[in-house]
């Protein structure tokens, strides 16, 4: 039989009806050598204490929705291997949201950004018969940033985001350098004039946490910077 892996697993708690200042919670937990963080998880919530509330739906890195910070790092739950992190680890909320409830932040701030840059494609031509055709070389420059899941490990990460809420934060701009750099898109110029102000692109200090927590491995200080040098030089 495949050996165990010991866990001593700390959760930052929050119920307010039942304490209106946050606690730590710690459980001694036998794990699988190919369980995931996600699956210590689940045991917490299965086996010993029912009131463990976090989001998670697919449990292979694609909805983003257990994003949280994992040793001091954002992360999603369902990506990180417990033989990784073992023999101790640390789960908090995500920073910079308002918590709901133990591992449940508010997502709303973080996209009330992402809908601030028009976060779909515009294109008020007639439709062709066929798809709206782009050359491979056009479709690389945007190709990176359709990678995101929304799952806000960037925004969450960036210092700037924390301090400043009506910054609309990484994922608003990698989602707007997605349709900026689209040959299909019309509104490159309308977003650009969204992202140029106060709350936008130049809010960046280009410290590199988002590109290091992105799950997805996004280039996502790299995208920030070409939405910048795109407004600078009038691109589009
Ligand atoms: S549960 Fe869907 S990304 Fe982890």
């Amino acid at each position: 039989m495949a050996e165990k892996i010991h866990l001593k697993l700390r959760i930052r708690r929050y119920q307010p009806e039942r304490n209106p200042k946050a606690w730590w919670d710690e459980y001694e937990l036998e794990m699988g050598p190919m369980d995931r963080l996600l699956d210590a998880l689940n045991e917490v919530k299965w086996h010993h204490d029912g009131t463990l509330a976090m989001r998670r739906s697919c449990a292979h890195g694609i909805c983003g929705s257990d994003a949280m910070l994992i040793n001091g790092r954002n992360a999603l739950a369902c990506k990180v291997m417990v033989k990784d992190i073992a023999p101790k680890a640390r789960v908090e909320p995500l920073r910079g949201l308002p918590v709901i409830r133990d591992l449940i932040v508010d997502m709303e701030p973080f996209f009330a950004g992402y809908r601030s840059v028009l976060p779909y494609l515009v294109n008020d031509e007639e439709p062709p018969d066929t798809e709206r055709l782009q050359t491979p070389e056009e479709h690389a420059e945007f190709e990176d940033t359709t990678k995101c899941i929304l799952c806000a490990c960037c925004t969450t990460s960036c210092p700037i985001f924390w301090g400043d809420d009506g910054y609309v934060g990484p994922a608003a701009i990698v989602n707007a350098h997605r349709f900026i750099f689209d040959s299909r898109d019309e509104a490159g110029r309308t977003r650009m004039k969204i992202l140029a102000g106060k709350t936008g692109a130049f809010r960046c200090r280009t410290t590199f946490n988002c590109t290091e927590a992105c799950p997805r491995t996004i280039k996502v200080t790299r995208a920030i910077q070409e939405v910048k040098r795109a407004t600078l030089f009038d691109r589009f």
